[in-house]
């Protein structure tokens, strides 16, 4: 009989890779688990418990929360909150980051940044939405209050990054740095199982996702790598095909197992594009690069990138290998 293996036990036996003291990132990550879980079930439930539609409130991107925008971020933000196991958290849906200084937290390492709800134009249609997670260590010294700059690390001081996507099967993918690893939820058992061991984005792919409404905004580069991709050459096996769902959790999922790349530049929303560094893009290159992919703003590493602010936007391409680096390519001949 096909051994199971819980999400639990597999952090247990994986822990010894880890760098830092282990039982406070085992317990940081059960504690994502669980509310992963809670979340799952309202999202399950959305048409029926009116937890569908707009909360009448703009988050301080500008952006109308939906209902379960609000329900997921209290979600993360209690569940953390009532273990030790980080000292601060920030997420989409809070101007600032929040400090957590009860006794409890004390001995705290970590901070955690989330966005609770990734796709959330998707949960009134039934389209797969996800939550994104990225945990740094603090900088600042244990027992102190954390600060700005505990949060605004590059992304290549990522300890652990993950997301959790509620599409067909619930799934958690996670990295600690030893490769990325998916787990499906069982949801009669109520446990998450390893069924995807070591995801590895294929060296190349022939799917592309970006939202090509936006064609008249991109940079000279992007449009042309666009034409590129629409072309005929039987060879190279163009065109690709296009798939763009809203919820980028759900796309980079796809493009992670079949193979594809993921665009959102600069020039649309904002100068910088719409996708924000810290607790959408750096965990997702984390996740990528773990698992042979790449992740770039179109002229370097996602990860390198030093922040400034909290809520900061990149530009963002990620995917298979060959064709972020095809993208790179048509910027850098554009300049
Ligand atoms: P969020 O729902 O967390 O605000 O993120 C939405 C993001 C991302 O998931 C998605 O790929 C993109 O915004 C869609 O934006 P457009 O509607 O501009 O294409
Ligand atoms: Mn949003
Ligand atoms: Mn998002
Ligand atoms: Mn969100």
């Amino acid at each position: 009989m096909e051994r199971h293996i819980t999400l639990g036990e597999f952090i247990i036996q994986n822990q010894k890779d880890f760098p830092y003291a282990k039982g406070e990132l085992t317990s940081l990550l059960s504690a994502i688990r669980l509310a992963g879980k809670m979340v799952n079930q309202e999202i399950n439930k959305a048409g029926l418990a009116e937890i569908r539609g707009k909360a009448g409130k703009e988050n301080v991107q500008g952006e109308v929360q939906a209902k379960l925008d609000i329900l997921a971020n209290d979600m993360f933000i209690s569940t953390l909150r009532d273990r030790g196991d980080i000292c601060g958290l920030a997420s989409e849906e809070l101007e600032d980051f929040i400090v957590f200084n009860e006794e409890r937290h004390k001995n705290a390492n970590y901070v955690v940044l989330i966005d609770p709800l990734d796709g959330s134009s998707n949960i009134d249609v039934d389209i797969t939405v996800g939550t994104i997670f990225s945990i740094y260590r603090r900088i600042s010294p244990l027992g102190t209050p954390v600060t700005l700059e505990d949060f605004i690390q590059p992304g290549i001081n990522q300890v652990a990054a993950g997301y959790i996507i509620y599409g067909t099967s619930t799934m958690l993918v996670y990295t600690t740095g030893s490769g990325t690893h998916g787990f499906t939820f069982d949801p009669g058992i109520g446990s998450f199982f390893l069924s995807h061991p070591d995801m590895m984005f294929p060296e190349s792919g022939r799917t592309y996702s970006i939202n090509e409404g936006n064609y008249v905004h991109f940079p000279g580069g992007i449009k042309k790598f666009i034409k590129w991709v629409q072309e005929l050459d039987e060879e190279d096996n163009r065109p690709f095909s296009a798939r763009y769902c809203g919820s980028m959790v759900a796309d980079f999922h796809r493009n992670m197992i079949q193979g594809g790349v993921f665009l959102y530049p600069e020039g649309t929303k904002s100068p910088n594009g719409k996708l924000r560094l810290l607790y959408e893009c750096n965990p997702m290159a984390f996740l990528a690069e773990q698992a042979g992919g790449k992740c770039s703003d179109g002229y370097g590493r996602i990860m390198e990138r030093i922040p400034s602010e909290l809520h900061e936007r990149a530009p963002f391409y990620c995917g298979c290998k060959t064709e972020v680096e095809k993208i790179e390519w048509f910027l850098n001949q554009e300049d």
